[in-house]
């Protein structure tokens, strides 16, 4: 097969590049950018710096898994190489392609409640506009159409979990893509990289140590071999103020997709 032909870039000092073992799917916003670098505490992570975009742009998929391979860091035999790339999971084509790579890879996917997501998926948008100099609708304006939520906007689809994940369940068993509560890695991540670590069969290696909070950014922090760390400015943003009524209306709008989620993954979550 095609598996067989690649060529193994080796390091002089034993390391080399290898595809992932584990990617982190999405969902965009969710906290794959949290959940990466906490899981990069561990030793036996080596984890892609930039989002890869291989399944889904397909210019970068036409190049081939040896133009995949390309992209990761070297790594010892003993570490599992992860990228994560957020639009995977609501992209249509990706699960078979990832399927097609390796049909018994583990996945991570990090969800937070749909409407909080889609206001941070409007403030990352607001704030690549802002950035560029370039005008951007009010939160009111992008969510009502003819006075109706506007259930076109794409940040509403993409938190219509449950369409996504049955593309996913057609090519991977659930006891293969492992749901990190996006909600509970922002408010005590340990916790939820623990289960991460048993997922992946790591080591446990990852203390509650390496964890703290920092009142200033009003998120947990990072404390690696006595160094600390927050993430980007840009995550953890403060979101738009909403009318209340409108805050209701994604709410009730999600209740129904939300269950059939949790139905789909036999299991709940702590959203509104
Ligand atoms: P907000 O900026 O809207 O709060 P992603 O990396 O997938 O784009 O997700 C960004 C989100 O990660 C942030 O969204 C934030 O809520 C969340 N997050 C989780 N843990 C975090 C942490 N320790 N520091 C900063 N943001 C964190």
């Amino acid at each position: 097969s095609l598996k067989n032909d690649f060529k193994e870039n080796i390091h002089s000092n034993g390391s080399r590049q290898q595809l992932p073992q584990t990617i982190i799917i999405g969902v965009r916003k969710g906290g794959t950018r949290a959940l990466l670098e906490m899981l990069s505490l561990h030793p036996n992570i080596a984890a892609a710096e930039s989002e890869v975009h291989f399944f889904d742009w397909e210019d970068h998929y036409g190049n081939g898994l040896q133009w995949y391979m390309n992209q990761m860091p070297f790594s010892y035999p003993r570490q599992i190489t992860v990228e994560k790339t957020p639009a995977y999971f609501t992209s249509p084509k990706v699960p078979e392609r990832v399927y097609n790579m390796n049909e018994s890879i583990r996945l991570l996917l990090i969800l937070r409640d749909p409407s909080e997501r889609v206001l941070s998926d409007y403030t990352q948008v607001f704030y690549n506009h802002v950035q560029k100099h370039k005008p951007y609708p009010s939160i009111e304006q992008v969510l009502i159409k003819d006075g109706e939520l506007n259930v076109d906007y794409k940040a509403i689809n993409r938190s219509l979990y449950y369409i996504h994940m049955e593309n996913w369940l057609k090519y991977f068993p659930l006891g293969h893509i492992h749901i990190v509560d996006g909600d509970k890695l922002i408010k005590d991540p340990f916790p939820e990289i623990e289960k991460v670590e048993r997922f992946l069969r790591l080591s446990p290696q990852i203390n509650a140590s390496n964890f703290y909070f920092n009142k200033t950014k009003g998120f947990y922090c990072l404390r690696d071999s006595g160094r600390e760390r927050c993430l980007h400015e840009s995550k953890g943003r403060a979101h738009p103020q909403i009318d209340s009524r409108l805050l209701d209306k994604l709410h009730e709008y999600f209740h129904e997709p939300n269950r059939k989620f949790f139905e789909l993954v036999g299991r709940t979550f702590d959203w509104h």
